[in-house]
């Protein structure tokens, strides 16, 4: 399973790349509008810089409600970055945005995504990949892993190429049950990211280490 950094800071976006680990960003109107973004050009000069630092695979999403707003944005941005993934929801006029844009050999992140068919419907409209909000149904008291299990397993039966993304990650046990369900990708917070990295044991173990070897170079 791939590891996208869920983020539009860039600071984040530094630390989590000096790990090595990171394969691409995905971005949002909020996760953008947290760092002060709230136009298109600041949006532009900031993918654009994240795109500097993350060789990968980087999610911008349209604001646009329509269908043909959401095309003509999306083949804006398909021109900022050299790996950009236009981020489109899950709905009547992003699934027909989707085609369009895909039939043009723009890559779409499909967002927003709830059930099994929003993601059936993504695949026939060329989805490169669809994003389960995991985090958001756990919200409401379901069980989000269980689409993403779901997912993974019809697009199995039938061969799909479209990848699943795990997003709306809101601890490092998502990221566990994710890798289980056979997710391609998590997009994880810089927070989960940290997380992931740490067990308290590591730590009192490498402490251990430390204090014994230092007892002998001292002796
Ligand atoms: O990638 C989608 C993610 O940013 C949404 O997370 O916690 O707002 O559901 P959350």
């Amino acid at each position: 399973m791939k590891l996208f950094l869920d983020t539009a800071n860039i600071q984040e976006i530094r630390d989590g790349a000096r790990l090595g680990v990171i394969k691409g960003v995905t971005t949002n109107p909020s996760l953008a509008s947290a760092e002060g973004i709230g136009s298109a050009e600041s949006y532009k000069a900031a993918v654009r810089e994240i795109s500097d630092i993350v060789d990968g695979p980087i999610s911008v999403e349209v604001v646009s409600l329509d269908a043909q707003g959401m095309v003509e944005e999306g083949r804006e941005i398909a021109g900022w970055i050299p790996n950009p993934w236009v981020k489109i929801p899950s709905t009547m006029d992003g699934f027909e945005a989707i085609s369009i844009l895909s039939s043009e050999g723009i890559k779409v992140n499909q967002t927003l995504c709830f059930s099994v068919n929003q993601a059936l419907l993504g695949a026939q409209a060329g989805s490169t990949a669809v994003s389960p909000f995991i985090g958001r149904l756990d919200d409401i008291g379901l069980e989000g892993i269980d689409l993403i299990s779901d997912i993974v397993s019809i697009y199995k039966q039938y061969d799909i190429k479209t990848k699943v993304l795990a997003a709306s990650i809101r601890h490092t046990l998502h990221c566990t049950l994710a890798a289980q369900a056979g997710a391609d990708i998590a997009t994880v917070p810089y927070k989960t990211l940290v997380q992931m990295a740490h067990h308290p044991l590591t730590d009192s173990g490498v402490a251990r280490f430390k204090a014994d070897w230092e007892k002998t170079a001292n002796s």
